[in-house]
């Protein structure tokens, strides 16, 4: 439940804004302009990072994010704010300070923990001659989607309700949600831990055997997120097809499947199941890659109850019986890439709470939430005070 210093928008923040996202292995600097609840890029410039920068110095990773924003802003004049979307747990002292938890979704930086992940990006801005960029925000990626949701609804309806969650599920999952006395908390319920009773073994063995994040660190999203989804295949693969050699050695290699391989097996409805053998080999017989369809489709559908099941159980906190209407603003690429993943979810909600009751719950999907939410948040911190 960490604090955001974020607050609602009213829906009619204008400007233009710079905004660096980062929370993985592609992270993008982008120009933003706003405009009455819209927003438009008019630059971007994506980045990547490689295994070794990973697991490399903190110093070397804010580099690469200030030569991507010094690219886009060549052409922009002027002082320009800055939205910094900051994807890993953080603990937030200031809309602009935020000292870094330990990393998650498999990075290990060194120098990082501990730091003010704005000082970080303020000195890399100054090595590369940016002063007039200004680290205006930093916030989480849930909290940017959540408040991208609102300022959509109040630009077309100023009177319109706020977003009460948003969520992400794409390499990593998380919410943020408004709490009524506390306002926008940055919830990590990636790291909810009460999950042993729904673990299956191949869970339980990952957690135990990575090193990042530790065991026992985010349980909830080593079962649901898409940085996962694969492993979880690949393991319950694995022992399944104990006997048959083909495809046990194609998959012997950990981490040889990723989410995308997961939504692409069980989107399969061809007759002979091309997208699964494209994936096991062109031996696998047709049983065998039916079985793993049904094993990725397991695991998928396991993963939108899960966050069905913790989506409502923070909305059951903010309305107990759930009375009023409530929004979510959901983006990942989880989300958006698994086949159906929204109707699964959907599915699981009614099964949660009733069909009337879940009627009350919309989720919207939020395209590139994190760009934009980031710059109204820019916006709004950097904006003189009425
Ligand atoms: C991080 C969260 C982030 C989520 C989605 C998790 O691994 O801990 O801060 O919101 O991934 O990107």
């Amino acid at each position: 439940m960490l604090p955001t210093f974020v607050t609602q928008p009213r829906g009619d923040e204008r400007g233009r804004a710079i905004v660096v996202d980062w929370g993985g292995t592609n992270g993008r600097a982008l120009v933003i302009e706003l405009g009455g609840g819209d927003a438009g890029t008019v630059a971007e410039r994506r980045f990547a990072f490689t295994d070794a920068e990973r697991t490399g110095s903190a110093e070397r990773v804010f580099d690469v994010i200030a030569d991507a924003v010094g690219h886009i802003v060549a052409d922009v004049p002027g002082p320009l704010p800055l939205g910094f979307v900051y994807s890993f747990p953080a603990r937030i002292e200031r809309i602009d300070r935020a000292i870094a938890l330990p990393l998650t979704k498999g990075w290990r930086v060194s120098g990082l923990e501990g730091a003010d992940v704005v000082a970080l990006l303020r000195a890399a801005l100054g090595r590369r001659g940016l002063d007039r960029v200004s680290v205006a925000a930093v916030a989480n990626d849930t909290v940017t989607a959540l408040v991208l949701g609102t300022y959509r609804r109040r630009g077309r309806d100023a009177g319109s309700r706020s977003v009460d969650v948003g969520l992400i599920l794409g390499t990593g999952t998380n919410q943020a949600a408004d709490l009524a006395g506390e306002g926008i908390r940055n919830l990590e319920s990636g790291n909810f831990d009460g999950v042993d009773g729904v673990a299956s073994p191949w869970d339980a063995a990952l957690d135990r055997e990575l090193s990042d994040p530790a065991p026992g660190a985010q349980r909830f999203e080593k079962m649901a997120a898409g940085h996962y989804l694969g492993e979880i295949l690949r393991r319950a693969v694995v022992d399944v097809a104990r006997g048959e050699h083909s495809l046990a050695g194609s998959l012997a290699e950990p981490w040889s499947l990723d989410g995308e391989h997961v939504s692409t097996i069980a989107a399969d409805e061809s007759s002979d199941l091309a997208h699964v053998g494209a994936v096991l080999g062109a031996a696998s017989a047709l049983e065998t890659r039916a079985i793993v369809r049904d094993l990725a489709r397991a695991v998928g559908r396991r993963s939108a109850r899960l966050v069905a099941a913790a989506l409502v159980g923070v909305l059951t906190t903010i309305d107990p019986d759930l009375v009023q209407p409530h929004h979510v603003a959901v983006d990942g690429s989880l989300y958006a890439g698994y086949p159906r993943f929204a109707e699964l979810m959907r599915a699981a909600i009614i099964d949660l709470c009733g069909p009337e009751r879940a009627a009350r719950i919309d989720v919207t999907y939020v395209k590139d939430a994190t760009s934009a939410g980031a710059a109204v948040i820019a916006a709004v911190a950097s904006a003189p005070r009425s």
